[in-house]
């Protein structure tokens, strides 16, 4: 993900964020979505479709292949695929998201050969797409890696198969649905990711005709259908920015009731929320109040696959961990290289430490590696705002940064927020609201 310093924040922190947010569609649902709606024969509406930057991105990606994609208004999105005409999918204009990869197999029934950019996305992680890559082999497929990108190929139709998943992969889980839903035969996924997003898109897929069974586990039964049609789906909320705005809520010692979003999909973010000393209350199927109910404890945290602690409430969470009293531990097991942010809180005043260690128990990939996958940090440290700006590093470390410059006292900036922008939809109104002071400036500005 490559971003210009084109839009930066000015936030004057110290203030208790207090009000009503309600959550956006998924981003990490919506944009699996406009993917899946390339299988249908019919049209899909999409409804609770963000305008953020990265469904702006996959419309471009879906319309540079002769796909419709119509944004009837802020919420809701059409996809036509009758028009598609070519399978050669081009890196769109504003830089490039995960979607490519995705698109190699669902454009695979269609087309016999298809080639993607190389993907984009934060970078995290090395983010191989090797999990993509064997699937596409395993269901019959001929895939090379080029200088440029992937390119897939098939001689007959795919067939199904048997997919071990080396980790249960949100991504690679995704490839497996698109290819299995329309090949012929059984297609069995052992192993296979079962985030909330995931099981969307498996509704989503059912909806459109095709015969997916889930189980308690992470085994996944696909018979695949000749053909799919075209649905309408409303999308979850995002349950990503529901953990944000509860750490913003209960960091800054206010009090935001979250709209729009499932509790159910928070799952055990609730859990660790409460235990540090957090409040929530549920003021309907699909609201939760989110405050600070006492003085917080410091936590040890290992992010992992659903249902555990996602690695994406990571970052928000750890800011609100550096107002802990006591010395808090995060294990961070999915992604190798998801710290880069934290070393630039030091400047605010928090005391982290960054280690190569596994601090818990997971059976972690990174053990023995030189990644500094494991935060400890040493709270609470009240935070001023520095004179020099800080700058987003990747898209969920950004929406951490914003709760960071919430409660430091004084004026900060923060720059790059074009990452940001890319997973948050009109933040600055949504949290003004909220008597946050945050307003958006030219970067060329500073
Ligand atoms: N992995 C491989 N090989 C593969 C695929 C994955 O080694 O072929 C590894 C990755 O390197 C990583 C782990 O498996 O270490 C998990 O990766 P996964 O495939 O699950 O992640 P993803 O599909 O690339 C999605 C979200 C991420 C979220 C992760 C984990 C989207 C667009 N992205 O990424 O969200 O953190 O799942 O839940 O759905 C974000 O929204 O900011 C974000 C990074």
């Amino acid at each position: 993900m490559t971003t210009e310093n084109t839009y930066a924040y000015r936030i004057e922190g110290g203030y208790p964020v207090v009000g009503k947010i309600a959550c956006l569609g998924a981003k990490n649902f919506v944009i699996k979505a406009m993917v899946a709606a390339l299988l249908g024969d019919t049209p899909t509406t999409l409804t609770n479709a963000p305008a953020i930057g990265d469904v702006d991105i996959t419309a471009e990606l879906l319309t540079s292949i002769g796909a419709k994609v119509e944004r009837v208004d802020s919420q809701q999105l059409v996809i036509d695929a009758s028009s598609m005409d070519t399978s050669t999918v081009p890196t769109p204009h504003s830089g490039s998201n995960r979607v490519p990869i995705l698109l190699l197999s669902a454009l695979l029934h269609r087309f016999t050969t298809v080639s993607v950019p190389v993907v984009g996305g934060c970078k995290i992680g090395a983010r191989a797409v090797d999990f993509h890559l064997q699937a596409i082999r395993r269901f019959g497929g001929v895939v090379d890696e080029t200088s440029e990108g992937y390119v897939a190929r098939r001689v007959k139709s795919l067939k199904g198969t048997h997919i071990d998943l080396p980790y249960p992969s949100v991504g690679a889980t995704e490839t497996c649905l698109y290819l299995g839903v329309l090949a012929e035969g059984r297609t069995v996924i052992t192993n296979a990711a079962i985030e909330p997003e995931v099981m969307e898109l498996i509704m989503m897929l059912r909806s459109m005709g095709a015969i997916i069974f889930t189980s308690s586990g992470r085994d996944i039964r696909i018979e695949g259908v000749k053909q799919l049609k075209g649905t309408h789906i409303q999308a979850l909320g995002d349950r990503i920015e529901a953990a944000s705005w509860a750490s913003l809520a209960c960091a800054s010692n206010g009090d935001v009731t979250v709209s729009g979003i499932r509790p159910d999909t928070l799952g055990n973010f609730l859990s660790y929320f409460q235990e540090i000393g957090g409040g929530i209350e549920l003021m309907g199927a699909e609201s939760i109040r989110f405050f600070r109910a006492r003085d917080l404890r410091p936590a040890i945290i290992e992010t992992d696959v659903y249902p555990g602690f996602s690695t994406d409430w990571q970052q928000p969470f750890a800011i609100l961990l550096t107002q802990a009293d006591g010395i808090s531990i995060i294990h961070e097991t999915v992604f190798e290289n998801r710290f880069g942010y934290l070393k630039a809180l030091d400047a605010l005043g928090a005391r982290t430490q960054l280690t190569s260690h596994c601090l818990g128990g997971i059976p972690c990939r990174f053990r023995d590696k030189n990644y500094e996958h494991s935060a400890i940090i040493i709270g609470p440290t009240p935070f001023t705002a520095t004179s020099e700006p800080i700058t987003i590093p990747d898209l969920r470390a950004g929406l951490a940064y914003v709760i960071a410059a919430a409660i430091a006292r004084g004026t900060s900036i923060i720059t790059g927020v074009d990452f940001l922008e890319r997973g948050y939809g009109n933040i600055v109104p949504r949290l003004a609201s909220m008597n946050l002071k945050i307003e958006r400036i030219a970067g060329s500005s500073l």
